[in-house]
């Protein structure tokens, strides 16, 4: 497999895909609060997304190599842990910090984003780490154009992160997306400027740094999915999916809801 260009149609599905990911977090976002489990949080977005989208919940029964069919229709990752939370029975507390991640399929494209959710008022370092990683993610986005190479996105996130004190998790990365889940390329999160694959008009693929507040190190729970710091440092994460256009980039996973980029400077 190599990394596939998207046609015109192609692009106009993941587009809608897209849309389609970012408004189920916008559903959603309303209902994160104290009091609430994360299994209540993943039923409401599976009803949403099958009755009221008609999309297919990307992460339900995804079985890579290697891992057990995810038993869930979306990721909740709260407080120290990095990514592929198990939707359950725990609740919410005030104070806590919860990353969802969405993915759709909508006519054969996916759509993949997610965003940190805060749970009342987490403490000022908390809600610090989520802005950071969410100006890091947005550091990667912005240096997404033709000719471009992938160790760009990866050297300015990490260069963001890391000056802020923060540290990149290096086991998992953004992807190719489209027909596939997870498509070549492999987007790191960390790396060096000028190296890496060059970037060409009709790739897509997410940009999801996974930063830690402690050290960079990481465990999978005996789930074989949850991934947590091994540290028990909050780690926080955002995604979006993105297409490299003839000048630039372009976000698909786009809602009324989605945060506002932060300011260039
Ligand atoms: N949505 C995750 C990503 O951004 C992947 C989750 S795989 C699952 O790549 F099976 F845990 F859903
Ligand atoms: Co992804
Ligand atoms: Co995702």
């Amino acid at each position: 497999m190599s990394v596939s260009l998207k046609s015109a149609d192609d692009v106009a599905k993941m587009r809608v895909a897209g849309a389609l990911a970012a408004e189920v977090l916008d559903y959603i976002a309303p209902h994160v609060t104290a009091g609430v489990t994360t299994g209540e949080i993943d039923r409401l977005c599976h009803e949403y997304m099958v009755n009221v989208q008609h999309t297919v919940p990307a992460p339900l029964n995804y079985a890579p190599p290697g891992y057990q069919p995810y038993p869930a229709s979306i990721c909740t990752s709260v407080n120290h842990v990095v990514c592929h939370g198990i939707p359950g029975d725990k609740k919410l507390k005030a104070g806590d910090i919860v990353n969802i991640d969405v993915t759709v399929i909508k006519d054969g494209f996916h759509g993949d984003t997610s965003r940190m959710f805060y749970v009342g008022a987490p403490p000022i370092q908390a809600r610090r780490l989520c802005e950071v990683t969410y100006e890091a993610m947005w550091h990667g986005i912005r240096a997404v154009k033709p000719g471009a190479h992938l160790g760009d996105i990866g050297a300015t996130i990490q260069h963001h992160a890391e000056s802020h004190g923060f540290s990149i998790v290096r086991e998992f990365c953004g992807h190719g997306i489209g027909r596939q889940f997870h498509e070549e390329p492999q987007v790191l999160h960390y790396g060096r400027p000028g190296t890496g694959l060059k970037l060409q008009p009709g790739m897509v693929f997410t940009i999801e740094p996974m930063i830690n507040a402690g050290r960079p190190g990481i465990r999978c729970l005996a789930d074989g999915w949850t991934v947590v710091t091994a540290d028990h440092s909050l780690s926080a994460q955002w995604e979006h999916t993105v297409l490299v256009t003839d000048t630039g980039y372009e976000v698909l996973t786009l809602s009324p809801g989605t945060p506002a980029p932060p300011a260039t400077s």
